[in-house]
């Protein structure tokens, strides 16, 4: 059992490619329906990336179930299909954005992010745990991602290298909003990230203004920790 969420058991995947479009197609039209999924360009890119491409085999077969699943490293996880949407859309990611994704995780979010920019956009994404780089970068690479800019290494600190970003995701839970990642935010960006408060994790869409940065309250949330300089996790 990860905290809070519990894993389904580990076993030999059956379903094929036919089984997974299906699921997939039937995902997108039920976050559609919830209200999670509301633009053309996050839902189009979520039935174009296939995620079982993005899980370890002895769980891909629970690929469009609403639970996060293990990935090789200390602590990582895919996070549930809805919460894709949920960090997307308040962040209004969209076409040509330089886009930054602090906790790479299995690449599934990364790739998302990849066909929601474009050709004309930029996406960085960094991950600190050495066996999960190496498996997120495994499945962009058999996806036939290319042209994404991975980082080994701390993401509290942001990339300054490519920056300044249009948006920031940052996909583990650390105790405020690393310093770093909002000078790496362009004028009038937004981040996105949960953040934990008095014992709980909410997330929260910060939007630069001038010296001033914007803060909005989205629902309760549960993830892993960010570790490293700005971590909950040293
Ligand atoms: C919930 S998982 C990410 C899920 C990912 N978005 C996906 O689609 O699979 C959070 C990730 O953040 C990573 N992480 C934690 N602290 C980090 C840090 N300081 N810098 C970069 N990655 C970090 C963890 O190792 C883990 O892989």
């Amino acid at each position: 059992m990860m905290r809070g969420w519990i894993v389904p058991p580990p076993k030999e995947p059956t379903k094929n490619e036919q089984k997974f479009r299906a699921e997939r197609e039937q995902k997108v039209k039920a976050l559609k329906k919830h209200g999670y999924l509301t633009s053309r360009r996050i839902e189009d890119a979520m039935l174009r990336v296939r995620r079982e491409d993005f899980i370890p085999a002895p769980y891909r077969d629970y690929a469009y179930e609403e639970v996060p699943l293990p990935l090789p490293g200390e602590e990582a996880t895919i996070s549930c299909p809805h919460s894709y949407p949920l960090f997307y859309e308040p962040l209004g990611l969209d076409k040509g954005q330089r886009f930054l994704e602090v906790g790479l995780g299995s690449g599934y979010g990364t790739a998302l992010a990849r066909e929601i920019v474009g050709d004309d956009g930029l996406v960085v994404a960094i991950e600190i745990d050495p066996l999960t780089f190496r498996f997120a970068r495994d499945n962009l690479k058999m996806a036939g991602y290319k042209d994404i800019v991975l980082v080994e290494g701390d993401g509290g600190m942001g990339y300054p290298e490519m920056s300044p970003y249009d948006k920031i995701c940052v996909t583990a839970a650390c105790k405020a909003v690393p310093s770093p990642l909002i000078e790496q935010l362009r004028e009038g960006g937004r981040l996105i990230a949960p953040v934990m408060e008095k014992g709980i994790q909410n997330l929260v869409l910060l939007e630069k203004s001038g010296k001033a940065v914007k803060e909005k309250r989205i629902c309760e949330v549960l993830y892993v920790s960010l570790r490293g300089e700005f971590g909950i996790t040293p």
